[in-house]
């Protein structure tokens, strides 16, 4: 084997610069511990693949409390929306639920993209080695002295020597494989999301999550002139054999309902298949290696609890690995599956309940079909009910 180009030594090896890698890095910097970041993907494809938008309050608590902003330019609250609840909308009616009256708590609708961008402005501001656009990347030797190596856009091999390793690559993750013994949890759905953006003046002001006969919709926004909508699919539907014109008789169609309401209408400018499941891989961490996110976890988009759960194991991980290398306490690192997996599976809990509650199942029956509806109208008109979804949308205390 020809010797790498260069060898680069490290506290934390960060596999994955999304958000939750970025975040760690970040966390990591600010008590003195170094990191380099290295992502298969460009900058540029990471910031224009549209993710969900919706932050809980402990997640902008951790962008605006943590030094990601200068003081006074914490974009995710000049930028982002402010969203004080939710509208479920079902036998053609809207019904509002309204989170700061039952919890106290809103959410912020702020694009995932943006949070990388954030996060990644940070990081460059503060000096951080992040290596994008890299290719072939190998993790090996976690039990013992972890080396990331990769290849760099020229061809050259490189390689990242470090005391641990952070595997925050994602639903494709290569680390999670590294986990010796691992044990995976999945549930498949008969159906995905067809997602667009298009251009067009916001429909509602909050998100509506609507149930119908034809499937479930789901009306969100980006900003005054560009709005994100999705509805219930095949999970091999075509985004190719979807005209405008389709698009749009099939939203309005979802949302259609004896009080008139139709969605305001524009040009589709991005159009896509989102893939839909739950999954949980256990143990989070092998010897030297832990993992983040969607790595060890993925939900299904309905409640947007996805990137939510990313950001708070890195909470916990910045805090575990504090610990490891700072005091030397390596009890800590065997404690974080249960630490993170606690809030995983009230997470997993709660978007398998929204989307089989919204979604239509295959060859859902009549019966089925009014279970659904008293199962809706059960929580509308309970205060209990409605709390119950409030609480879980705007996320658990730690
Ligand atoms: C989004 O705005 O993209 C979004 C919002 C809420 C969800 C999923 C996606 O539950």
């Amino acid at each position: 084997m020809t010797s790498p180009a260069s060898t680069t030594r490290t506290q934390v090896a960060i596999v994955g610069g999304g958000p939750a890698g970025l975040l760690l890095s970040h966390l990591l910097h600010r008590v003195g511990i170094d990191s380099v970041v290295v992502d298969h993907r460009s900058v540029d494809e990471i910031e224009t693949t549209h993710r969900a938008g919706i932050l809980e309050p402990d997640s902008v608590r951790l962008l605006t409390d943590t030094g990601v902003y200068a003081a006074g330019q914490e974009r995710v609250l000049t930028e982002g929306d402010r969203h004080g609840g939710i509208y479920l909308r079902f036998g053609g009616e809207s019904h509002h639920l309204d989170f700061e009256d039952l919890v106290g708590a809103s959410v912020w609708l702020y694009p995932q993209t943006e949070v990388f961008v954030d996060l990644h402005r940070a990081r460059v501001r503060d000096g951080g080695d992040l290596r994008y656009g890299i290719s072939q990347t190998a993790v090996s030797d976690v039990e013992t002295a972890p080396r990331v190596a990769y290849v760099d856009a020229d061809g050259a091999q490189h390689e990242v020597l470090a005391d641990m390793v952070v595997g925050a690559d994602g639903s494709r993750s290569v680390c999670r494989d590294l986990v010796v013994g691992n044990e995976r949890f999945f549930r498949e759905y008969p159906f995905a999301w067809f997602g667009i953006l298009c251009e067009a003046p916001k429909s509602s002001s909050e998100l509506i999550y609507a149930r119908s006969d034809r499937g479930f919709a789901l009306i969100s926004q980006r900003t005054e002139s560009v709005q994100r909508m999705y509805f219930q699919c095949d999970p091999q539907e075509d985004p190719g054999a979807w005209s405008d014109d389709r698009i749009w008789s099939e939203l309005q169609h979802r949302l259609a309902g004896a009080d008139g309401y139709r969605l305001q209408e524009g040009p589709v400018i991005e159009k896509s298949v989102l893939p839909f499941r739950s999954f949980v891989q256990t143990p989070m961490q092998h010897g030297r290696l832990v993992l983040a996110g969607d790595a060890a976890h993925t939900v299904p988009p309905t409640g947007a609890k996805g990137l939510n759960l990313a950001l708070q194991d890195v909470k916990v991980l910045a805090e575990v690995i504090e610990q490891v290398m700072v005091e030397g306490d390596d009890a800590a690192l065997a404690g974080y599956t249960d630490r993170a997996l606690a809030r995983v599976w009230k997470a997993q809990h709660f978007s398998y309940w929204m989307t089989t509650m919204l979604h239509r199942g295959d060859g859902s029956s009549e019966f089925d079909e009014r279970r659904q509806l008293g199962e809706l109208a059960s929580l509308v008109s309970s205060r209990a009910g409605a709390t119950y979804l409030a609480e879980g949308y705007t996320g658990w205390p730690q």
